[in-house]
Order: structure tokens, then C-alpha cells, then sequence
């Protein structure tokens, strides 16, 4: 078995997480106060014992199994976590099999091969006589001969086969240099040549620190293209990489930031110049797989574009078209819309910010780096930045203007996943715009998806909903809200709660629950995903279902779990306190009702409507009936519960 399962099926993580948090049961969980984030107040964390994972629904919102919790307690990256639990779960960690170790151990000469490569062109640029332009177009740009010593900077003969001939005779094969992208085949004609020549190399590492391929820049002024990259291979894929990531890791976790520029250049002045917690995207769009790598560091982002206005114009109109130039496999590297979107799915804070006109982090630096550290203090959220950039360059005075700014900002408010911040934006926008907030939530943006839920939306813009019995009594149910809640929050870490109510409400003659009975749309559809799940007899604490969740159903489970629990002593007679909470609110609501029925049928009568009188007149009788049987079950819950005690 895979040494992982194992060690997973031996360990308990409750186990583990008591040896420091102190965790009580709650039906089939334990809860406990998080270790990850200070909190003396709500329990929200939670250890599942059925699934062997934990979640912490307050200020952390994170989860994982017994590993990612040990990694997180401990400090440690995984494999020192996958060592020390294994000596706890004696088990023997086996070495891999040989498949994977012929792979790595192919993986590993090819490496070899590209360090070997670094250490080639490195010595080439320091004290070869044809790479005296390119020493001189160093130093031109400031560089120190301890930052090209840092980054290994290279230079690439200018030579069809000197690489070539250089590897050949170390005994690497022409197929692994082609492997890795120092030759390049001419199918047609059949012939294998340096892929780099004439050019300023810098290596590109992957997270380890191992260089899996180049940047190589060129230094004619006219030159194309102006970077040529290695190709894509099994080690050097340029979406899951990200230049600098190695050295800056330390650097961003020190800074709890991490700052994403554009450019290699960018980075290594940067460096030189004290800032550390710098990386960069190589010309292409931020990739989901990079925000993941940074994550594990930190979760607050900056971006720093070089682009200005005109940049974000463009990239806003090739959200649609994406664009394609010479050897740049991608001109769409500011992505407002998937960046919110990836901030809400990764918790994270992003922040962009633009560098002056004409000017990029690496001329900004040499400037004056104080300049810089300006600039990066002011970044500003994704959609502000938007709002400002577009708003600097447009007059506002014309009305048609004001109408195509809010089309590009509004599709990217209703994406921001948390409300308040979304609040925030509208108001934002409203004021830049000197609009009313509520027309702008009506404004239909053309091509744009509504979004599902109802409560997205502002309930203010909705239109007004028909004065049926049971929406009056809807705004007014507040009380009802809270039973409901705490209803709800039970159900979320027992699900089989639900059961065991059904059943007593079945034998009382009571309906089941279903999802009516619940008053805000998204609880609604909360308490079907539960339903659904444990009717199916799944195991399904909110643990496994919480994927599927979306933002907003997952914003309303943190905002449950943060209500206070109920007391250990109080958990026994949960049940039927559940199930007295249903009864009491279905009461509740049906009184509501019935007081409205009554305004109801008196208006008709004023109405003189026979037929409505005697609709209503009915209605009030079958919700009389019903509340006479609510009556009932209670005082038989009642009696059962004091039965027993
Ligand atoms: P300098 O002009 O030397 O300061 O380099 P830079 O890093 O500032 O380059 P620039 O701002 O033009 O581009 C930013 C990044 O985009 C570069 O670091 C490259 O990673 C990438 N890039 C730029 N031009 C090209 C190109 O022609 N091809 C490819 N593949 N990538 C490019
Ligand atoms: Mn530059």
C-alpha cells in the first residue's frame, strides 16, 4: 500500500490535533478553538474523524487531512511531515519503485546537464572575449558583478554548434540536448543546431532551486524576438513556473507579501537593490498554478505591471480576444476578472499596481528605489485599480462614457466573492461615477451571466415581490431566524441529525423538514446539499461536500460555524430541542400567516371579492388545523423528554 494510506489509516488526526488543541465532541466531530489564528471566543475549528481531516471555519477558512495539519503545526514542508509520521505510524517509508526511479534518475542527468549548461554560459559571459559587448551592456545596466555572480548570469556564443559540440564532448547524447532545448531540429532539412546564440543567458529555477531551462535575452537593439525561452519540456513549463521563486520564498514569507513583476530584469535589480520578495510571471498571464506555488507562502499578493492605462485598455478588450505575436505565446498577462476570481477561490488579497509611464520596476529602481517601495505601498485592490485607471482617462461628463466604464467594471463587482467587499465596490463605483448605486446594480452589462443565487444581487434592486401571505410574513420572521440558525449549524456538524428529527417529527404526525422551512434563500439551498447527501446515506459532514460549494453558500457555513455551540450537557437532549425548534418556528411562521390571512380576507371583504374571501377563508382554516397539530406534537415531545429525564 502506499506508504501515505498507511500511515492515514494507523494515525488518528484526533489524536494528533488533541496533543494541542483541546477538542470537545459534538456529534460525530470534535470542535476546539483553532490553533492557526487567535480566537478564545468560537470553537470553529473542526476535526472530522470519519473523513480524518480538519477545517477551521473561522478567520483561517482552511483544511486538509492529518499531513496538511502536521505541516501547518509543525512548520515543516512535506516530506519531513510524510518522515515523522511515519516514525510515529511505524511504517517503513519503501523506497519508490524502479519505474519511478529510472524516470527520476533521467530527470535528474537532464538537469545535470541544464546546471552544467548555467555553469557553460556563466563562464562564457565572464571571460570569453566575444561576450565583451555583452559585459559592457551589463554593466551599462548597473548590475554588480555579485548579482550576475547570484543569478549566474550567461552569454551564448554566437555559433551554430558550439554548445553542441561543448556537451557532445562531455558525453551528454544530442537527444538529451534537444531534450532540454539547447539544440533545435530543422525537420526539413534534417540538421541540429544551437538553439541560443548570440544572447545574454539567465537560468531559470524551479522551486527547488534546480535551473530547468533559460531566458535568453538579446542584445541587438532590433533583435527578435527580444527574449527567446526554452521550449516547453518536462521540466521547463513556464505556466507552473515562476523566475526568482527559489531565492524569494524566505524573502516572502519574511514580508507576508509576495510582489509579481513582469519582467526577469525586473527581479534581479530588484534584488540588487534589497527587495527580495520579488518574482516574475515571464510574459504570460498569472496561471492558477502560480498563485498555488506563491500560496503555500504567503497570501497577499502585489502585482506590479509595467503597463499604464493603455495596457489595461488592451488587456481589458482581449479578455474576449486573445491575441497572438511572434514568439509570445500569450499578450494577456493582466487578467482583471480571472485575478478576482482566483483571489476569492484562494482567500487571498490581491493587489495591483502600475508603474509610472514609460517606466518598468528595473528603470523605476535605478531611479530611486525609495520610488519603487512607494509604489508598491500603494497598490490597490484589482477592481479599484480598474476603476481608477479607466476613470483617469475618460471624461466623465458624458454620459455615454459613464455607461461604457460601468460595463467594464461591473462584470468584474459581481465576481468579487466576499459581499462586503462587493458592497464596497458599488459604492466605489457609484461615487466615481456620481450615480446611484441602486441603478447601477440594475445595469444589465450586455453578454454577461446573471449570477444563480438570488441573494447575490441586492435585494434592494430587485423588484418589489408580491404581497403574498407568505412573504409578509417572511420580512418579518427575525425571530424565527435565529432558531433557524442554530438549526442549521447542528445540522452542519451532525448531519444525521436530520434523521433521528425526521423520524420524531414523522411519529408525531409533523412533515418532515424540507427546504421551505428554512427562510433565507441560501440556507435553502444549504440545507437541500445536506439533505440530499445524508438521505443518500453518504457520510457527508460539511467536510466532503464543501467543494461544491459555492462562495457564497461557503461564506454562510463560516458564518454558522462561528455561532456559539451548544454545551456538552446540552447535546444529549439535542434532538428534541431540534426538533421543538422546528415545531416552534413552523408555528411561528403559520401564526404570522394566519394574522396575515386575516388582514387579508377583511380587504377582500372591503372588496368585496366572494371568490378570494372564500380562497382565504379556506387557507385560514387548513393553517388553524395546522397549528392545532404543531400544538399537539410539542406537548407530546414535551412529555417524552420529561419522561426520560
Ligand atoms: P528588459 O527590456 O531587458 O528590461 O527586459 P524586461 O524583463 O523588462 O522585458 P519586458 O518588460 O519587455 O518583458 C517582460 C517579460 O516578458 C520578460 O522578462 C520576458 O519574460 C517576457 N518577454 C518579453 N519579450 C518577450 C519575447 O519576445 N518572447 C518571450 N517568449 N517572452 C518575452
Ligand atoms: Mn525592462
Amino acid at each position: 500500500m502506499d506508504p501515505i494510506q498507511e500511515i492515514k489509516n494507523r494515525l488518528d488526526i484526533v489524536e494528533l490535533v488533541s496533543e494541542t488543541v483541546n477538542l470537545r465532541k459534538s456529534g460525530r466531530s470534535y470542535t476546539g478553538f483553532c490553533p492557526f489564528h487567535s480566537n478564545t471566543r468560537t470553537p470553529s475549528f473542526v476535526v472530522f474523524p470519519e473523513t480524518q481531516t480538519w477545517r477551521c471555519f473561522g478567520a483561517c477558512a482552511e483544511g486538509g487531512d492529518i499531513f496538511s495539519y502536521f505541516m501547518k503545526r509543525d512548520g515543516v514542508e512535506f516530506r519531513e511531515a510524510l518522515v515523522q509520521l511515519a516514525a510515529r505510524a511505524g511504517v517503513q517509508l519503501e523506497e519508490p519503485d524502479p519505474q519511478k526511479i529510472a524516470r527520476k534518475n533521467a530527470q535528474d542527468h537532464l538537469v545535470e546537464l541544464l546546471e552544467a549548461a548555467a555553469g557553460y554560459f556563466h563562464q562564457l559571459f565572464l571571460h570569453a572575449p566575444q561576450a565583451q559587448f555583452a559585459r559592457e551592456y551589463i554593466d551599462k545596466r548597473g548590475f554588480t558583478a555579485e548579482t550576475i555572480d547570484t543569478f549566474r548570469i550567461g552569454f551564448a556564443l554566437n555559433s551554430w554548434n558550439a554548445a553542441r559540440d561543448h556537451f557532445l564532448g562531455q558525453g551528454y547524447s544530442e537527444e538529451d540536448l534537444i531534450k532540454v532545448g539547447l539544440l533545435t531540429v530543422n525537420e526539413e532539412k534534417g540538421t541540429r543546431y544551437d538553439r541560443f546564440r548570440n544572447r545574454l543567458m539567465i537560468p531559470i529555477r524551479d522551486m527547488q532551486g534546480r535551473v530547468v531551462g533559460f531566458g535568453a535575452r538579446t542584445l541587438d537593439p532590433d533583435g527578435i524576438p527580444k527574449y527567446l525561452n526554452s521550449p516547453q519540456n518536462e521540466l521547463f513549463d513556464k505556466s507552473n513556473l515562476l523566475f526568482g521563486l527559489d531565492m524569494a520564498r524566505r524573502h516572502i514569507r519574511e514580508a507576508r507579501q509576495a510582489v509579481i513583476v513582469e519582467g526577469y530584469m525586473d527581479v534581479i535589480m530588484a534584488w540588487q537593490a534589497g527587495f527580495r520578495n520579488m518574482v516574475a510571471q515571464m510574459g504570460t498571464a498569472l496561471t492558477p498554478t502560480q498563485l498555488n506555488l506563491l500560496k503555500r507562502v504567503t497570501k497577499r499578493f502585489v502585482i506590479a505591471l509595467d503597463a499604464d492605462a493603455a495596457g489595461v485598455n488592451a488587456t481589458l478588450r482581449s479578455l474576449d480576444v486573445a491575441r497572438k505575436t511572434l514568439d509570445r505565446e500569450e499578450e494577456l498577462r493582466f487578467d482583471p476578472t480571472g485575478l478576482i476570481k482566483e483571489e476569492g477561490r484562494l482567500q487571498a488579497d490581491m493587489r495591483i499596481v502600475s508603474m509610472p509611464p514609460g517606466e518598468d520596476p528595473d528603470s523605476l529602481i535605478r531611479q530611486d528605489p525609495a520610488l519603487f517601495a512607494r509604489r508598491i505601498e500603494g497598490a490597490k485592490p484589482v477592481v479599484e485599480y480598474v476603476i481608477d485607471v479607466l476613470s483617469q482617462e475618460t471624461d466623465l461628463n458624458d454620459p455615454k462614457n459613464k455607461t461604457q466604464l460601468a460595463e467594464k467594471v461591473i462584470p468584474l463587482i459581481r465576481d468579487v466573492a466576499s459581499p462586503v467587499e462587493r458592497e464596497h465596490f458599488w459604492q466605489l463605483l457609484a461615487r466615481t461615477l456620481r450615480v446611484d448605486d441602486r441603478a447601477l446594480k440594475q445595469l444589465y452589462v450586455p453578454g454577461e451571466r446573471r449570477p444563480v443565487v438570488g441573494e447575490r444581487r441586492s435585494t434592494k434592486s430587485s423588484p418589489p415581490p408580491k404581497p403574498t401571505p407568505q412573504n409578509r410574513a417572511r420580512s418579518r420572521g427575525d425571530g424565527v431566524k435565529k432558531i433557524e440558525e442554530n438549526f442549521l449549524r447542528e445540522c452542519l456538524i451532525d448531519p444525521l441529525l436530520i434523521r433521528r428529527i425526521n423520524r420524531m417529527l414523522s411519529q408525531e404526525g409533523q412533515s418532515i423538514i424540507h427546504a421551505e422551512d428554512f427562510s433565507s434563500a441560501v440556507d435553502r439551498t444549504l440545507f437541500v446539499v445536506l439533505n440530499q447527501q445524508q438521505s443518500l446515506g453518504v457520510v457527508a459532514s460539511i467536510e466532503e461536500i464543501w467543494d461544491s460549494l459555492d462562495a457564497l453558500m461557503q461564506q454562510r457555513v463560516q458564518q454558522l460555524m462561528q455561532l456559539s455551540s451548544t454545551k456538552q450537557a446540552e447535546r444529549e437532549k439535542l434532538p428534541e430541542r431540534l426538533v421543538h425548534s422546528v415545531l416552534d418556528w413552523r408555528l411561528r411562521k403559520a401564526n404570522q400567516l394566519n394574522d396575515e390571512l386575516k388582514l387579508l380576507i377583511r380587504e377582500a371583504k372591503q372588496e368585496a371579492d366572494v371568490e378570494l374571501v372564500r380562497n382565504y377563508t379556506q387557507q385560514h382554516a387548513e393553517l388553524t388545523r395546522q397549528i392545532y397539530q404543531v400544538n399537539r406534537a410539542k406537548a407530546a415531545i414535551k412529555g417524552i423528554s420529561r419522561r426520560r429525564s
